[in-house]
């Protein structure tokens, strides 16, 4: 494989060819993974006398006083060591990560259906579990707002209103020739990693705590179990190997089940582990946001966007959580790939009695983005225009080149240039007049085709997160043990990390050692979220392994009379002038010379000016770009949904590793497929979440991958901005490719009325649809000059 050139700032002798990088790799546990010999944290050997930890909560409870609590009988319960309260934590009752909002244990009062009263220690998870169940909570019933319509009516939020603001979109509306309104439901979304909350603790000398845990955030678990401990930082340890999936789920709320497993071995001096069973995972912690978005959008006749006021109302739950950096995001991606001239971005964070809604994938920019496609959906039905031909006149272009909240959108040639060849290599317009054709011959079935892009900002938007740190070390064997900030969770972030520092010492793999994430050898971590992961500890591995080869370039230098430049390290050798080493010859002569082979490497993303209270500067390094087309037939007997072709055109930049990079591609748009398909969350209306296992809660398998997928890298020039060899972020923009499947449903429905905007919310389960359906035969066709009200 050719390797594109690349400017190596810094770089102090000639640069690494690459051996390793664009190599489209396997994971670096693949094997492990699929022989079952991956550990997670609960395959950690367990130490000699280990007890289990069950979370115990209130089944009669959503919200209310606690007026009694009686555990005598878990107590009793053979095996059962210790059963601790919110009185039994020797620190502070808190695992926020920011607000001191979300006590570990409830404390006087239960804010949710599910919340965490008490913790039962036992000899056995079994005898645990099965205490767990025998509390008696007496409770003092206070009414309870559930849905985003309550708390609006209730008033009650988390966190302050935020708004963007630009031009005025009060006159922008009255210039515009048709104005359409409409008000859509967002639903939110289970994690369902596959490996469940877990966190095991085991105590250490002087107070000080070491705690494996499933998290994405090990700094963040530190802090808490610090705090609810009562002692300093230093004294906690965190680690983890890998998690079984975090997908956001795991960047706050690891906390909570971390802080209880250490509170049990502070109290016993016992080691204490704690995994959730998938039942309780899901009833305790929190989800993607669910939305209630009011739009309205005023065009000018032939399509184009004159105006734009959306109000995103999102179901927060009880506590903060991380929902203003979700909120925020959701507001970011409130335009899509399209211009807004004037526009009014408004947010509300809802304060609802129901479990506290978390990062998860995407973080809140598929919502926005979502609610973007509707208004270009909308104006193509109530034009006749078809709709991809209104995404186009609505792009971004070299004049109307600023979102709305001011950062200018530098690439738009490559979001027109990816989704014209997209739109041909899918065969779009053939395939539209296909479908017209199916459509006018099938009474029942009904086809439609939709083709949507993707532009996603990279970099936390908390501009103190963009940040990382890397530890290498160099043996005198020629290995070499390489520890970042980072974390695993499936998303291949080790390899491509391992790939950098392979090629900086010329080696191959197999002398990389990648060793688990710990807070002791990297600490002040971010977490790995925001799809950043490989942008920021690459670059700070890379600076590490920089350092020591350049010491071991000096040394050599001199040792052989050869100027720096001339020596390379390369197909694992060391080339020094005429010599020929291997890297093991290098490092013990060096030792020998007493040259230091260990580094502390750091990266800042630069050029982040984001300032929140004012909204100016500019909160993303750049964007990654993609597009999706996908067709689907649906069933308008039944609402049955197949999706039967999807092509995707998606831009990581120059690729450091293709093979997880399109794996990350696939299963990002799987996953949002599922979100706005089959995944549906119901709370009765008592507020008790009734859909908490995969009975009722459907995640899509195998054989929901579409039958004809098509899955390709956009070849461009690269990432414009100086992030490692040129690669961009794919992490998370996936999941939005997948509104390419919503809007492909919205257009078989739309096919059933020319002119009419279905009613069609998200997830479109077969029962949504059914109901859009509906909703089209019984209105009478509009005419189709009118504007149209959704
Ligand atoms: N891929 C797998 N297999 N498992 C995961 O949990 N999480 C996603 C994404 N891809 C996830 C995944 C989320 S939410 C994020 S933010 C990124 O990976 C985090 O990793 P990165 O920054 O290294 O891309
Ligand atoms: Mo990802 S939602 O930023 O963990």
């Amino acid at each position: 494989m050719t390797a594109p050139l690349d400017p190596r700032k810094g770089q102090p002798a000639a640069a690494a060819t690459l051996a390793q990088v664009r190599k489209p790799l396997a994971h670096d546990s693949a094997q492990k993974h699929v022989t079952g010999t991956a550990a997670y944290v609960d395959d950690v050997v367990e130490p000699v006398g280990m007890l289990h930890v069950a979370p115990g909560w209130a089944r009669n409870a959503v919200r209310g006083k606690i007026l009694n609590l009686d555990l005598d009988k878990a107590r009793a319960v053979d095996g059962v060591v210790a059963v601790l309260t919110a009185a039994d934590v020797p620190g502070i009752n808190d695992c926020s990560p920011a607000l001191g909002d979300d006590p570990v244990f409830a404390d006087g009062e239960i804010q949710f259906f599910g919340q965490v009263v008490f913790a039962v220690v036992a000899e056995t998870r079994d005898a645990a579990r099965r205490a767990a169940r025998l509390a008696a909570v007496e409770i003092e019933p206070i009414t309870a707002i559930i849905s985003p319509e309550d708390a609006v009516a209730a008033d009650t939020t988390v966190l302050p209103d935020y708004q963007f603001r630009r031009g005025s979109p009060e006159t922008g509306m009255t210039a515009a020739d048709h104005i359409l309104s409409g008000v859509m439901h967002i639903g939110g979304q289970e994690h369902f990693y596959l490996e469940g909350q877990a966190a095991f603790a085991v105590p250490q000398e002087d107070g000080g705590m070491f705690v494996h845990s499933s998290t994405q955030h090990p700094t963040e678990v530190q802090h808490t179990v610090a705090k609810v401990l009562g002692v300093p930082d230093a004294l906690v340890t965190t680690e983890v190997r890998r998690m079984g999936g975090g997908f956001g789920g795991k960047e706050s709320q690891a906390n909570q089940w971390a802080a209880i497993a250490a509170i049990a071995a502070a109290h016993t001096g016992r080691p204490c582990k704690l995994r959730l069973d998938r039942d309780d995972d899901m009833i305790m912690t929190g989800k993607r946001h669910d939305f209630r978005v009011e739009w309205q959008v005023g065009h000018d006749g032939e399509g184009r966007i004159r105006a734009v006021e959306l109000d995103f109302l999102a179901r927060c739950g009880y506590s903060a959580d991380l929902s203003l950096g979700v909120n925020d995001r959701t507001m970011f991606h409130a335009d899509s790939s399209y211009f807004y001239p004037d526009a009014a971005i408004r947010s509300r964070r809802l304060k609802t009695d129901t479990v506290s809604n978390t990062a998860f994938r995407g973080f809140g920019g598929p919502q926005g983005m979502l609610a973007a496609e509707r208004l270009i959906d909308a104006i193509a039905i109530s034009t006749g225009k078809d709709p991809l031909e209104v995404r186009k006149i609505n792009f971004y272009d070299a004049e109307r080149n600023f979102t709305p909240y001011g950062m200018p959108v530098e690439e738009h040639h490559v979001l027109h240039d990816l989704i014209a060849q997209l739109e041909k290599s899918s065969g779009y317009w053939d395939r539209r007049e296909r479908v017209r054709a199916f459509n006018a011959a099938s009474p029942v079935l009904k086809k439609g085709l939709a083709l949507t892009p993707v532009k996603f900002g990279i970099s936390f938007t908390l501009k103190h997160l963009n940040q990382a740190g890397a530890l290498v070390h160099l043996y005198t064997d020629g290995s070499i043990q390489l520890n970042h900030g980072g974390t695993e969770m499936g998303q291949g972030l080790y390899q491509k990390v391992a790939q950098v520092v392979a090629d900086e010492f010329g080696v191959g793999l197999d002398r990389i050692r990648i060793t688990a994430t710990n807070t002791s050898k990297v600490p002040n971590t971010g977490p790995t979220a925001a799809s950043s992961g490989t942008d920021l500890n690459a670059m700070a591995a890379k600076r590490a392994a920089e350092a020591i080869k350049a010491r071991l370039i000096g040394f050599l230098s001199t040792e052989h009379q050869v100027p720096e430049d001339q020596i390379h390290f390369a197909s694992n050798k060391v080339f020094a002038g005429e010599k020929v080493l291997t890297l093991a010859e290098v490092a013990k002569a060096a030792h020998m010379a007493r040259i230091q082979m260990s580094h502390a490497g750091f990266y800042a993303t630069p050029g982040i000016t984001w300032e929140r209270e004012s909204a100016t500067g500019r909160p993303f390094l750049y964007f990654a770009y993609g597009g999706a087309c996908a067709e689907v037939t649906i069933d308008t007997m039944t609402g049955e949904m197949t999706v039967d072709r999807v092509d995707i055109l998606h831009d990581v930049g120059h690729s450091i590793n293709p093979a997880i990079d399109i794996g990350q591609i696939e299963g990002g748009f799987v996953q949002g497929m599922g979100w706005l398909t089959t995944e549906e969350l119901w709370w009765d209306d008592a507020g008790r979440l009734r859909t908490h296992a995969p009975s009722t809660y459907k995640i899509p398998t195998a054989s929901d991958i579409p039958p004809d997928f098509r899955v390709a890298l956009y070849e461009g020039n690269g990432n414009p901005q100086d992030t490692i060899y040129r690669s961009k972020a794919v992490g998370e923009p996936p999941v939005m490719l997948a509104n390419a499947v919503f809007c492909a449903i919205n257009d078989a429905v739309a096919s059933l009325k020319p002119g009419m905007i279905p009613e069609l919310n998200a997830p479109a389960t077969p029962e949504a649809i059914m109901k859009a359906v509906r909703g089209m035969r019984r209105a009478k066709a509009p005419q189709s000059h009118e504007p149209v009200q959704a």
